[in-house]
């Protein structure tokens, strides 16, 4: 039988990203459509950019307008969800926490409850290692008690125990992916993170070697760990990106609510982070030992063993290939999207 468009479209379902104009977001929706799956992306626009969107159906605005989601999970007849859009900055978090728990928190629990009115019970979201705060114990497992040392972390926190009650009071399953050191950008070297809007070591990194900066700050260096610099899981970018499709596979064939680390299970400091910097681009890095950072844990890398046993999910990337990637990147977008 040939079908009508209209038919068609009526059997079509998108899966709604929110955020996914963002750094991690993009590069996920990316590989969802790579999976075979139609989307349609929901972001402001304040952090993400409209180029990195590309060609998928996008939609601008906020998760907390409930009218705007009810119409986008009706006219896109939404069945499952990938929830990125949050502030993220650490230091502007403790700065002005009300930002933040109102933009994560209130904002989450809006479409949380737009999203039972519209029917959709399948929810990808995206957290934060930053819930374990100081491990005690590392690699570090799920079960590890929270211990969140910033707004940031904690919102993310209550935005995972939020959608806990949803699914247990609601038909809604979830899997809660706790992100470790996202790092690199995409292979094809047209999606990456814009270092003008980021803290994190990697894109510091990169503005040093490239000469964009006079030198990377390393915080600290007597921490108790092998060259006393602080120990993190940098896991690639991509690979980060098809934990989601795993966890959306999931989530479609029946599974239950997930809460797993996405991380490599190996710890990498900030030295080695600049070494590899200088194997992969044939540069010095200059850098500057200063302060540790309040608040920064020595280490904290992940056990990966629960997302690999649940998803079949395993990283691919090496450092190397982060580290490729970013300078690649950085090098051709140092305005970011706006280059
Ligand atoms: C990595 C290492 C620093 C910058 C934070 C959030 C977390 C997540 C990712 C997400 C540490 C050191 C850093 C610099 C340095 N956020 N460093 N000089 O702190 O592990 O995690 O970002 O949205 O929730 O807490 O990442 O990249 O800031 O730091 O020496 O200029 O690099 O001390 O050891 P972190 P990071």
């Amino acid at each position: 039988h040939v079908r009508s468009r209209r038919q068609r479209q009526m059997c079509i379902r998108d899966r709604l990203i929110t955020g996914g104009a963002g750094y991690i977001g993009s590069i996920t929706t990316r590989a969802i459509r790579a999976s075979g799956r139609s989307v349609v992306v929901l972001d402001t626009l304040e952090n993400g950019h409209r180029k990195a969107v590309g060609d998928a159906p996008f939609v601008q605005g906020d998760i907390a307008d409930t009218q705007l989601v009810l119409d986008v999970c009706r006219t896109h007849n939404v069945d499952e969800v990938v929830h990125f859009a949050a502030y993220k900055a650490v230091g502007e978090s403790m700065e002005n926490p009300g930002k933040y728990f109102h933009n994560n928190v209130t904002g989450s629990q809006k479409l949380f409850e737009a999203l039972q009115q519209a029917g959709v019970h399948r929810i990808v979201f995206s957290s934060t290692a930053g819930v374990y705060g100081n491990p005690t114990v590392v690699p570090v497992t799920e079960e590890a008690t929270p211990d969140c040392q910033s707004v940031y972390a904690e919102t993310k926190l209550m935005i995972e125990r939020t959608l806990g009650w949803y699914s247990t009071t609601t038909p809604m399953r979830h899997v809660i992916l706790r992100y470790f050191n996202a790092a690199g950008a995409s292979t094809d070297g047209t999606l990456g993170e814009d270092w003008r809007h980021s803290q994190n070591l990697i894109p510091h990194v990169m503005k040093a070697v490239l000469g964009f900066a006079p030198a990377v700050q390393v915080f600290g260096n007597d921490f108790p760990t092998t060259d006393g610099t602080g120990v993190r899981d940098y896991i690639h970018v991509e690979d980060l990106a098809h934990a989601h499709v795993a966890a959306l596979d999931h989530l479609a064939q029946g599974g239950h609510n997930l809460t797993c680390n996405v991380g490599t299970g190996f710890g990498t400091s900030v030295m080695q982070i600049i070494e590899a910097t200088e194997r992969v681009s044939g540069k010095k890095v200059p850098y500057q030992i200063t302060a540790r950072r309040p608040g920064d844990p020595a280490a904290c890398f992940a056990d990966a063993g629960l997302i690999h046993k649940e998803l079949g999910w395993s990283p691919t990337q090496s450092l190397d290939d982060i580290i490729r990637t970013a300078y690649a990147w950085h090098q051709s977008h140092p305005q970011g999207h706006d280059s």
